[in-house]
């Protein structure tokens, strides 16, 4: 059961540091966002312009226990922003390994996210009142789900690679 589940709002490098912990620890990245891009040929945008959110939202479920079905074992999971909001979710990553919780503020999430056009949720309006608002519902959310926090504001990456690893079982 050796998994190891990244989460943490847009734009926390939950990808990143998932694809570089994978091949450091010779595990298998999967990342929930990218599966359900191939699974339905459409990008994001696309999905929650389509579909809407809530069809999205049970498309991370699913996927979730499609990976847990197919035996998750030895994987680093990064999983979408929004997906440890759904209690069930929160329930499933748990069930599959350690989560860790990559903290970053409104400040740092702001900067990196400025130039983004792929997350739908983001799109239009003041960024950082729709960063702000969505922390305000997620925060404790994150931190109830997350079996570990590495807090990633004024770090170098090679700071939260050494934090990432240092927090492993
Ligand atoms: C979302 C985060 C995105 C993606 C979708 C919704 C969210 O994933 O799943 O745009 O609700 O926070 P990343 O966290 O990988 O950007």
């Amino acid at each position: 059961m050796a998994n190891i589940v990244l989460i943490g709002f847009m734009g926390a490098g939950k990808t990143t540091y998932g694809k570089w912990l994978a091949k450091q620890k010779n595990m298998v990245f999967l990342d929930t966002d990218e599966m359900i891009v191939e699974k339905k040929g459409m990008s994001i945008n696309d999905i929650f312009s389509k579909y809407g959110e809530a069809y999205f939202r049970d498309l991370e479920t699913k996927v979730l226990r499609e990976i847990i079905e197919s035996g998750a074992d030895n994987i680093v999971l990064s999983v979408g922003g929004g997906l440890p909001v759904r209690e069930e979710n929160r329930r499933l990553m748990k069930s599959i390994g350690n989560v860790i919780y990559l903290k970053a503020s409104i400040d740092t999430l702001c900067e990196r996210l400025a130039r983004d056009t792929t997350r739908p949720l983001l799109k239009g309006g003041d960024l950082r009142d729709k960063i702000t608002g969505l922390m305000e519902k997620r925060q404790a959310i994150y931190e109830e789900a997350a079996t570990r926090i590495i807090e990633t504001d004024n770090c170098s990456e090679a700071d939260v690679r050494a934090m990432i690893l240092s927090n492993e079982v």
